[in-house]
């Protein structure tokens, strides 16, 4: 095998255990959070039918789609989760009761150019309500974002969420450049969400190409564009048509978020509208503070999703928070934490002849709930000294001849160094 082979494919990772126990770590908190807020955990399979990720609007998740033809059957790696969602929620749909709080810890696969913050394989945490149309399940979703931030012990400060609408977007396209044209939203949505990738004038020529699904006329595109610019609500409140819903949809979004505490952590920003196709009201994304990173998680409400599927409408609103861009925060924040191998004791058997007891021993200290490590053959005294030092573990029990013959363990105490000898049928009690 040639040494390239030897590394995971380009922008996947192995996962030492250092690194898996950080992941862990993350995991564990992503679940707790969503646990606090008495979400149900579920999975569904990570390879899907094609079809239900290849959409017609020209987003990059698509074209960045793993798939492979077998048995004459065209299936993909998911790149996300929310179809897979949606088509649980479709199959079930009568039997479900509304509104679900569902959330999903799970691997998602992009073939993507890889920048810092971006890999080919990554894993998700996703939380999302199905059934519930008010803005207080966007709310909701929104504090357990920052619910996550605080128990990874982030500061306030360090992360903003930026929130528009794509209903308000179309509610004022609608009338006007958009005229007659509904189905072009969508792949607008998708052209504009490459704004600050691709800068404005590149925009607005994908907006105005006359093979593109969107071709607008040239003043047509950079009305939309400069609406993008839009960093106030008042001023996007100008531009929307009178008795907005999408407007008082918002609005009440910023209300209930600082009853949950976090309004300063929100902004508005019309430039958010998220690249996939799908979504069709409040829109949101998480940036550090310090703008060096990609988003470290987006979303938004996606209430004709079971109906581009096949199902009846459900009301849908979500959001994907990845492992990779948190990771990196962390790490610049020194907030990472370094984790040991979690061991509470370890046996050591002097020498063969001891073993049996060191492993009734160890058998003991298992079933009492420690964390055990038995030393596999004789070794060094020293070495494991030393082992049991290096991962934390609170005590070592020592059996060797003489104590097998009074019926003990010789006991250290590694933070106090004091020995103390254990009756042997008194391990784990
Ligand atoms: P997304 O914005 O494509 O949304 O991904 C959500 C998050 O996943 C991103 O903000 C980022 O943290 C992470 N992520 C995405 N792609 C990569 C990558 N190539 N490498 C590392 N991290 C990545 C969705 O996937 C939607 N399905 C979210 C959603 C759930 N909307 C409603 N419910």
């Amino acid at each position: 095998m040639s040494q390239s082979k030897l590394q995971p494919p380009r922008g996947t990772r192995d996962f030492y255990p250092d690194e898996y126990r950080q992941r862990e770590w993350l995991f564990d908190h992503f679940r707790s959070v969503a646990h606090q807020f008495a979400f149900e955990e579920v999975d569904a399979p990570t390879v899907e039918h094609a079809e239900l990720f290849t959409r017609k609007a020209g987003e990059e998740i698509v074209d960045q789609l793993y798939h492979f033809e077998l048995h004459d059957r065209h299936l993909a790696l998911r790149p996300e989760m929310t179809p897979s969602i949606a088509r649980m929620v479709i199959a079930r749909a009568g039997a479900l009761r509304m509104p679900l709080r569902w959330f999903t810890v799970t691997q998602n696969w992009r073939y993507e150019r890889m920048t810092r913050g971006r890999k080919r394989e990554h894993y998700q945490w996703n939380m999302d309500i199905w059934g519930e149309p008010s803005v207080s399940a966007e709310a909701e979703l929104i504090a357990a974002i920052f619910a996550l931030l605080d128990a990874v012990g982030l500061e306030r400060g360090d992360v903003k969420l930026r929130i528009n609408s794509r209903a308000l977007l179309e509610e004022s396209l609608r009338e006007g450049v958009l005229r007659d044209r509904p189905e072009a939203f969508a792949p607008l949505c998708v052209a504009i969400d490459k704004l600050d990738k691709i800068g404005a004038d590149a925009v607005t020529r994908q907006l105005i190409d006359t093979d593109g699904a969107v071709h607008l006329d040239e003043a047509a595109a950079r009305f939309v564009v400069a609406m993008l610019e839009l960093k106030d609500l008042g001023e996007a409140a100008r531009l929307a048509p009178a008795g907005s819903q999408a407007l008082a949809d918002l609005e009440r979004l910023f209300q209930l978020l600082d009853a949950y505490g976090v309004a300063d952590q929100v902004v508005f920003d019309a430039s958010v509208v998220r690249g996939l196709a799908y979504y069709t009201g409040i829109v949101f994304e998480a940036f550090d503070t310090g703008g060096e990173l990609r988003a470290l998680c987006g979303g938004g409400r996606y209430d004709q999703l079971a109906e581009t599927l096949g199902g009846k409408p459900v009301p849908a609103v979500g959001f994907g928070f990845g492992d990779v861009v948190i990771g990196e925060l962390l790490k610049d924040k020194k907030k990472l934490p370094l984790l040991m191998r979690p061991v509470d004791d370890m046996v050591f058997a002097f020498g063969e002849g001891e073993r049996p007891a060191a492993i009734r021993v160890a058998r003991r200290l298992r079933e009492a709930g420690r964390r055990v490590e038995l030393t596999l053959s004789g070794g060094k005294l020293k070495r494991a000294l030393a082992d049991a030092d290096r991962v934390g573990a609170a005590r070592i029990w020592l059996l060797g001849p003489d104590e097998i013959e009074r019926g003990v363990a010789r006991v250290k105490d590694l933070a106090s160094g004091r020995e103390s000898d254990e009756k042997l049928e008194d391990a784990g009690s």
